[in-house]
């Protein structure tokens, strides 16, 4: 009976410590999966982040933990190479992880690591078939629709907040929108389809995860918004080109009349004083 019972206790011990494991493993994937999967992927390209496939073989472990609590600090501290990372993703700011402990930050790394030397041999399947449904479920947007929906005519299935609350958009017939976060007419091309698509659904920014955290945004709203991002983009692009030909078109018609007005007032002084006249009027005061 005893015997049996340390048995049991045994086979638990073991059982626990091997779900301890797999539980170390992957708390860093989980965290991974959470927190940074919006922005990076591992191996699989880049996103709004760099690709972090052997970070760990472009900085050290120090420098990592440093740059992931707070990566502005250390772009402001002087840092060359973050420096230039921070320029090359057009200065969108990684938000700090401060939440996050050493250990937590080590997990993820390890799991970076873990993911990266694999990369080259099985992620060109997955990424081709991400990159399938992404462009399956953007041909699936509506642009109008999506409009409706960052501006509050439509509501959220989910009932979360208007976008526009916090972001303005630039676009006629579009009421402006809040300046608390950046204005999004552009970024789509900032970020690309894949960016805006990962922020929207990965909701990397906390002020965006608390809003949306508990009323998730489905998957055809996301479609409709970034349609309707990949139109504003288009139309801004459209607009700074035209304005620029309006401006050339009145800026000529009103050099044209001025001008105009300026032979016109030469000529009538000429006209009005004729060469012939005052020859004329000489002769006759002199008869
Ligand atoms: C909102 C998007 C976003 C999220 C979320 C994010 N990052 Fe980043 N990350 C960036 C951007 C953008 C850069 C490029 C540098 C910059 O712009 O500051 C970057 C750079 C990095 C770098 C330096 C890469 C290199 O090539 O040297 C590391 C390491 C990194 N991130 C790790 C993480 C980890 C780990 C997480 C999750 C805990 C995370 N990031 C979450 C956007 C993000
Ligand atoms: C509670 C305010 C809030 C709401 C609501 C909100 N956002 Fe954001 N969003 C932010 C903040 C803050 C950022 C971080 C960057 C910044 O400071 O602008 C951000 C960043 C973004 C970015 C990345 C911008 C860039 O170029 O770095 C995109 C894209 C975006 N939001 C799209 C949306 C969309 C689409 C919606 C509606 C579904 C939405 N947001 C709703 C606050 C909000």
């Amino acid at each position: 009976m005893r015997k049996k019972f340390l048995k049991l206790i045994k086979a638990g011990l073991s059982l626990a410590m091997l779900v301890n494991i797999a539980f170390a493993q992957s708390a860093g994937e989980t965290t991974f999966k959470n927190t940074c999967a919006a922005c990076h992927t591992v191996g699989m390209g880049k996103l709004i982040g760099p690709d972090l496939a052997n970070v760990d073989k472009r900085q050290s472990e120090a420098w990592l933990i440093k740059f992931i609590k707070s990566s502005q600090s250390v772009i402001k501290s002087g840092d060359k190479y973050a420096d230039s990372i921070f320029k090359a993703f057009n200065q969108v700011t990684m938000p700090d992880q401060a939440s996050l402990t050493d250990a937590q930050i080590k997990e993820v790394l390890e799991y970076i690591k873990s993911k990266s030397p694999a990369v080259t041999a099985s992620s060109s399947t997955s990424t081709e078939s991400t990159s399938e449904t992404t462009s399956a479920t953007t041909s699936n947007g509506d642009a109008s629709r999506g409009r409706d929906l960052f501006v509050g005519k439509l509501r959220f299935s989910n009932n979360g907040p208007t976008c526009n609350s916090c972001h303005n958009v630039d676009m006629e017939g579009v009421i402006s929108g809040g300046a608390l976060a950046k204005d999004l007419t552009q970024a789509y091309s900032r970020l690309g389809e894949e960016g805006v698509k990962g922020v929207i659904s990965g909701l990397p920014f906390p002020q965006m995860k608390q809003s949306y955290e508990k009323s998730p945004i489905m998957e055809q709203e996301i479609a409709d918004i970034v349609a309707f991002l990949k139109e504003t983009d288009k139309q801004a692009s459209a607009k700074s080109t035209a304005s620029v030909g309006s401006t050339m078109l009145i800026g000529g018609i009103i050099g044209v009349i001025v001008l105009l007005v300026l032979f016109s007032i030469f000529w009538i002084k000429r006209k009005s004083r004729t060469v012939n006249y005052s020859i004329y009027e000489r002769q006759i005061k002199s008869t």
